[in-house]
């Protein structure tokens, strides 16, 4: 049967948009049979929600096909106060202050992948900008070598994607998760018996009030940064291109007057975000709008929907430059607020101002898109562009 909203269609992953419309407005607690779990897409649900994670738990996973091993063992993906302990141990390395020093080598890596690109004039956003400079940037802040970006991207894409046609995850996508976290365990090894000023030897051996991280725990916290960072930051970095390839007014406005840029990433992250969609499970029965919901049951807060949500916001599928979009859910909220909001505001505003700089006009070569197939996310394969 064709449901109205089908987590496991491609269609999702292009444009859940119109989707999460019909969702709003006929269905605000839908139950997809083909998912096995509840959706939520208006605002008000979302918001409460997220905040309230007494009853909508993350202890079991915040992805909707979650990985295995996961579950209670990483930031996203615990309650408190277990999740409060964690946090506080690397809340300091995300604050604003702390990423400064991430500026110039973000320029400087701007900067040749620019050059890059205009030899070229034909080129592919994701595969030679957005990829390139959050997984150096990240690698760099973590304490990592970056040596092969496109081959760290693919394994980081390959973690996260579903199986539509499995409905959930497969082998190769388990597999891919296993060699990024070997190749994460070896790093945090190597980095425990030569301590250095990173993140990962901070991970490795921070305490608070005699609670130290065990050695799963400071593996899986580091790939959630890295598939955070990776995936999150560069979808996102990639659909903002997109939108600025679209909103020729919106670039131009950008390119005269550059301190519009912060706001024009705020309505990106209401507009188009790249995390779209979390897992929550219910500790206790609740209902909502007339459906019993029970313990146990999982529920999806389609972040993504409640952004276009009109109860909340003015014309919300109209990109509007002047919209200052105060209180959108592109970085979530509650008690799992994106840790790295800091970090993705610095990295895309500081690679999308020096890229404008030198290359203000742009157009995609192809409206045919490939997106990853993922229940979570919206995030383009690869974005093949132009210099105008
Ligand atoms: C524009 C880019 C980004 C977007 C749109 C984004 C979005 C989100 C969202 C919606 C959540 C909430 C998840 C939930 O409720 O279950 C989240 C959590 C999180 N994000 Fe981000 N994120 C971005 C970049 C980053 C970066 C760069 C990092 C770090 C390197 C990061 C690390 C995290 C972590 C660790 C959490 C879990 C926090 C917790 O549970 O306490 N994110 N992110």
């Amino acid at each position: 049967m064709q449901e109205p909203f089908d987590l496991y269609s491609h269609a999702i992953d292009a444009n859940p948009f119109p989707y999460y419309a019909d969702l709003r407005k006929n269905h605000p607690c839908y139950w997809s049979e083909k998912g096995q779990l509840w959706i939520l897409t208006r605002y008000a649900d979302v918001l409460s929600a997220a905040q309230d994670w007494e009853t909508f738990s993350s202890a079991k996973g915040n992805l909707i096909d979650e990985i295995p091993g996961r579950s209670g063992n990483t930031l996203g993906t615990t309650d408190p106060p277990r999740h409060d302990r964690m946090r506080a141990l690397v809340n300091k390395a995300f604050a604003k202050k702390h990423l400064e020093h991430l500026i110039v080598p973000t320029v400087e890596i701007a900067s040749r992948q620019i050059d890059l690109i205009k030899s070229k004039v034909d080129f592919d956003f994701v595969s030679d900008f957005s990829s390139v400079i959050t997984v150096e940037i990240l690698f760099q802040m973590l304490g990592l070598p970056a040596r092969e970006p496109a081959k760290i991207r693919n394994l980081v894409v390959q973690s996260i994607s579903t199986d539509k046609k499995a409905r959930g995850r497969n082998d190769s996508h388990n597999n891919a998760f296993r060699h990024l976290t070997g190749f994460l365990a070896k790093e945090i090894a190597k980095r425990r018996q030569n301590p250095a000023d990173d993140l990962i030897t901070h991970l490795a051996n921070a305490e608070i009030d005699g609670y130290r991280l065990t050695e799963l725990e400071v593996t899986l916290t580091t790939s959630m940064f890295v598939i955070a960072g990776v995936e999150s930051l560069s979808s996102f970095m990639s659909i903002f291109a997109l939108n600025l390839a679209d909103e020729t007014d919106a670039r131009h406005r950008i390119v005269d007057d550059n301190s519009l840029m912060a706001q024009a990433i705020e309505e990106s992250l209401r507009y188009n975000t790249s995390a779209q969609r979390f897992g929550r499970n219910l500790t206790k029965d609740i209902e909502m709008h007339g459906q019993q919901m029970k313990a146990g049951d999982k529920v999806a807060l389609a972040f993504g929907a409640a952004n276009r949500d009109p109860r909340k916001f003015t014309n919300p599928d109209i990109y509007d430059l002047d919209r200052k979009p105060l209180g959108h859910l592109g970085f979530g909220a509650g008690k799992h607020f994106c840790i790295g909001t800091s970090l993705a505001r610095q990295v895309t505003q500081t690679a999308m101002l020096t890229f404008l700089a030198e290359i203000p006009a742009f157009r995609m070569q192809s409206r045919e898109l490939n997106w990853v197939s993922s229940s979570n996310f919206r995030s383009p394969l690869s974005l093949p562009m132009r210099i105008a």
